[in-house]
Parts: C-alpha cells; sequence; structure tokens
C-alpha cells in the first residue's frame, strides 16, 4: 500500500527555515511510525533564487507566494521569514485557504496573535507557534495544555538567547559587548535587526505572548515595560561579583489583584536563584501555578536546529490532527480581560551606583532624600575613594518605580552629586 504524504510549504530558508528542512528530511523515515504519513516539503518561498544553499533541493526554491497558497496538495505552511508584513498577509491567505500554519514569529504573534488565532478557528484550522517563545523549549503547549488545569500566578524567566550569550561572555570571558553581540549574530541567535534583542523588545514580545497565555488575557507588547542591556557595564558586573549575584535579562509577569505586572529589565540575581546558572543561548521559564507549585522548564533558546526542533514539534502535532481529523482543537485561550498595571506602580529592589563629591554630609543628604520618597536602603558602600570624589552604591529594599525615580531626579539636581551611573533591578 502507498503511503500517504502530508505537503508542507516554507516561508523562509534563514537560519531557522534551513534547520526546519534539514530536521525533516531527517527524520523522513521515522515520521511513517509517529505520524502515519511521509512528510514532504514540496515548496519553499526565499527573497533570493540565487543565494547559495547548501544541501537544498533547488528545484523546491520559488519567489512566488500564489504558486503555494492556490496549491491544493499543500496542507501545512510554516511560516520562518520573520517580521510582520508580508508574514501576516501570507498567514491569513493561507488560514483563508484551509492551511494550516506553524510559525516562530513573536513580532506578529505578539502583536497580531489574538486576530490570527480567530482566523484559525474560523477556518477549522491549527495555528502553532511554539518557537515564537524561548527556542526550543516547550512552554507554550505545557501552558495551553499539561498545566491547564491550574491558575497560573507567575512566569517569569530568561527568554532571549542573544542577550543571556551577551551577558554570559561579558561575565565570564571579560569580552565585550560589541564582541559578544557580534558573535551570538555569527551563531545565528540574534534577530535581523539585533536592537530588537539587546534593547529587550523580543523578550518584551515573547513575555506578551506567555502572559496572554498564562493569564487568560490578552497583553499587548505596548503594555510591557522593556529595558535592554545595552546599559550594563564593566563596573555593574564587578559589583555583581562582589555581591555573589549574576546580571540577567530577565521576563516577569506576574497576575495580581490589581492587575498584571509585566516587564523585561536587566536583573541583579544572586548565585543561590535556579536562574543564575542559565548561561550562553540557553533559556529558562520560571511558572508558579496553584496545583503544580513552581515548574521550570530549561533548554537552547536560539540557533538553528533547537529552533527547527520546536518548528517540527508543531508541524509534526498538526500532522497527526490531519490523521485524526481534528485540526483546530485548541486556539485563543484568553476568555478575561484583566487590566495591566502602570509599571510606575510595580514594586521592585534597585542597585543604585552614583558618583558624588567627597565631602561631609552627602551621605545624610542622600539618605534624607530618599527616605522623603519612601525608599528604605538596605545596603551602601562607598569605593574607588579619591580626595575630590568618590563611588556610592547603595542596594534598596522593594519600593514602587515612580518613588526611587522621583527620588533619583531630585539627587540628580544635587551639586554633590555629579552622575547617576546605574539604576538596576535586585531580585
Ligand atoms: P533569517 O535567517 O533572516 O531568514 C529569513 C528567511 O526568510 C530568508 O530565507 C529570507 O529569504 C526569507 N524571507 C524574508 N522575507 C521574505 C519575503 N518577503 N519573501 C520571501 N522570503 C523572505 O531569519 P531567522 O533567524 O531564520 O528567523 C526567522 C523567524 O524565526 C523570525 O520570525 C525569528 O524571530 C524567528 N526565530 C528565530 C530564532 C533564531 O534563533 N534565529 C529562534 C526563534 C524564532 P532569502 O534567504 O532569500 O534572503
Ligand atoms: N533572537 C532571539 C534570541 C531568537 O536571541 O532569543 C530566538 O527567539
Amino acid at each position: 500500500m502507498e503511503n500517504k504524504k502530508i505537503k508542507v510549504a516554507l516561508l523562509g530558508l534563514g537560519t531557522v527555515g534551513g534547520g526546519v528542512y534539514k530536521l525533516i528530511q531527517r527524520r523522513s523515515e521515522s515520521m511513517i511510525h509517529t505520524v502515519g504519513a511521509e512528510l514532504g516539503v514540496e515548496k519553499i518561498l526565499v527573497h533570493s533564487l540565487h543565494k547559495k544553499r547548501e544541501g537544498v533541493d533547488t528545484e523546491l526554491l520559488t519567489t512566488d507566494w500564489k504558486s503555494i497558497v492556490n496549491d491544493p496538495e499543500i496542507q501545512i505552511v510554516i511560516e520562518v521569514m520573520g517580521g510582520i508584513e508580508p508574514a501576516k498577509s501570507m498567514i491569513e491567505e493561507a488560514l483563508g485557504a484551509g492551511k494550516h500554519v506553524v510559525t516562530a514569529n513573536k513580532d506578529l504573534m505578539a502583536e497580531h496573535g489574538g486576530e490570527l488565532l480567530d482566523l484559525a478557528a474560523a477556518h477549522g484550522c491549527d495555528l502553532l507557534f511554539e518557537a515564537s517563545v524561548a527556542g526550543a523549549i516547550p512552554i507554550i503547549r505545557p501552558l495551553k495544555q499539561c498545566l491547564a488545569g491550574n491558575e497560573i500566578s507567575e512566569v517569569m524567566g530568561i527568554v532571549n538567547g542573544t542577550t543571556n550569550y551577551i551577558l554570559t561572555k561579558m561575565f565570564e570571558k571579560n569580552m565585550s559587548f560589541e564582541a559578544a553581540l557580534a558573535k551570538a549574530t555569527e551563531l545565528g541567535y540574534a534577530e535581523a535587526d539585533p536592537t530588537a534583542d539587546v534593547e529587550g523588545l523580543d523578550a518584551g514580545r515573547k513575555v506578551a505572548i506567555l502572559s496572554s497565555i498564562a493569564f487568560h488575557s490578552r497583553v499587548q507588547f505596548k503594555d510591557v515595560y522593556t529595558e535592554g542591556i545595552t546599559k550594563i557595564t564593566a563596573e555593574d558586573i564587578a559589583y555583581a561579583k562582589e555581591f555573589d549575584c549574576v546580571i540577567k535579562l530577565l521576563a516577569v509577569a506576574h497576575n495580581t489583584d490589581k492587575g498584571i505586572e509585566v516587564g523585561v529589565y536587566p536583573v541583579l540575581l544572586g548565585k543561590e536563584h535556579p536562574l543564575s546558572s542559565v548561561r550562553d543561548s540557553f533559556n529558562a521559564v520560571f511558572v508558579h501555578g496553584d496545583a503544580v507549585d513552581d515548574a521550570m522548564f530549561y533548554g537552547r533558546g536560539a540557533g538553528e536546529m533547537p529552533t527547527a526542533s520546536a518548528v517540527v514539534g508543531d508541524v509534526i502535532d498538526v500532522a497527526r490532527n490531519l490523521q485524526f481529523g481534528c485540526n483546530g482543537r485548541i486556539s485563543c485561550t484568553c476568555y478575561q480581560d484583566l487590566p495591566v498595571k502602570p509599571f510606575d506602580e510595580v514594586k521592585n529592589k534597585f542597585f543604585l551606583r552614583m558618583q558624588v563629591k567627597n565631602e561631609p554630609g552627602v551621605l545624610a543628604k542622600v539618605a534624607s532624600v530618599f527616605g522623603g520618597h519612601k525608599v528604605s536602603i538596605r545596603r551602601v558602600v562607598q569605593k574607588h575613594v579619591q580626595e575630590e570624589a568618590a563611588e556610592l552604591v547603595i542596594s534598596t529594599e522593594k519600593v514602587k518605580e515612580y518613588h526611587i525615580k522621583d527620588a533619583l531626579r531630585e539627587l540628580q539636581k544635587m551639586d554633590s552629586i555629579s552622575e547617576i551611573s546605574s539604576m538596576i533591578r535586585e531580585y
């Protein structure tokens, strides 16, 4: 008996697309057993037909989207081009034509996930996007399925491989920011425009997706406070080491009685915290649910084959659904409309580094300004004392963001303070 064949098309053949193509070839024989059908890449949409692409059957390449969407034999479209357009229109057209879609595109899912999932549901199609958050790590499916019996109150983690790689190299090898970013780009971790990585936007989009799923309420990317790692200096890293901490770019989301708190920012993290040992391009996501208690998911957050692993997992899921005629089982799970708290109202601990005049009464003045803005001091270190100047490093207790910002604005106006050099949150 001839094996059934499920035909798929790839949109994009870059880092991720190349990995997906390879992995589908590698698994082609076992697919009969896991899916009950062959899986064949029939067409691949690219920008340029002239680029050198090793190991790829060039007959499959096309620049003609219509030849894919109008091909009734193609059942699954895998979007790994990135960006909003033309990816969005193509996914809409594919769903409209009854094709199932797998995407790794967090920019798109963070901004238009709700409407695309509704469109998929309207057409009885699957729209799966496991690779859009934390690369290889299974986290979207666990949240939507395995942990569906929980009320999730916290999702927190390292969800950007590029910045985790850069911070690890700066911390462990004293590598410069620029050199570490160049290496992360060479390894295929960085976005087409790495500003999205280093300014925390990529992680912001991922935590918007994660918190929407975890809290069953749509969180828009514009609601996420984002701060990147470009202001982290060698001096900050030296203090982190002295305090037995590391610096990590964390994505943090809490579902509180007063609304969802959500942000991305660098954090000084104690070495005893499990996230402190997540190095290089690895990611990890912490989840707290009322029944499961704490759970942590760990793995490669970026790169060719790790990301392909998540994409191909989704493709196999769609193919299995096709075999059983049960596509479109799980679509948008946002059934409530919770407010997102203004970030200024969120409470955090802070590490502050400032350059001050070395004269009597300065510390007392600083303490008095903090006291006036409800900032409680936890630790003070004074270093690099010269005849006229000194560096003051202060750690605070938890305080609302707007109180610390008001206090720093007031300190900046004082003659005895020449510079506020760093403000990093502590965990
Ligand atoms: P990439 O290396 O830049 O590859 C993009 C591919 O899409 C290229 O093959 C390009 O064609 C093709 N393409 C782009 N625009 C096109 C258009 N208008 N028409 C036809 N083809 C087009 O990107 P990537 O790193 O693989 O990332 C792809 C997606 O996966 C993005 O959404 C990204 O955020 C996501 N993602 C990436 C990673 C990672 O580690 N890289 C991890 C998770 C998720 P040419 O080859 O002809 O230029
Ligand atoms: N640029 C992203 C990262 C790719 O570094 O994590 C994975 O989404």
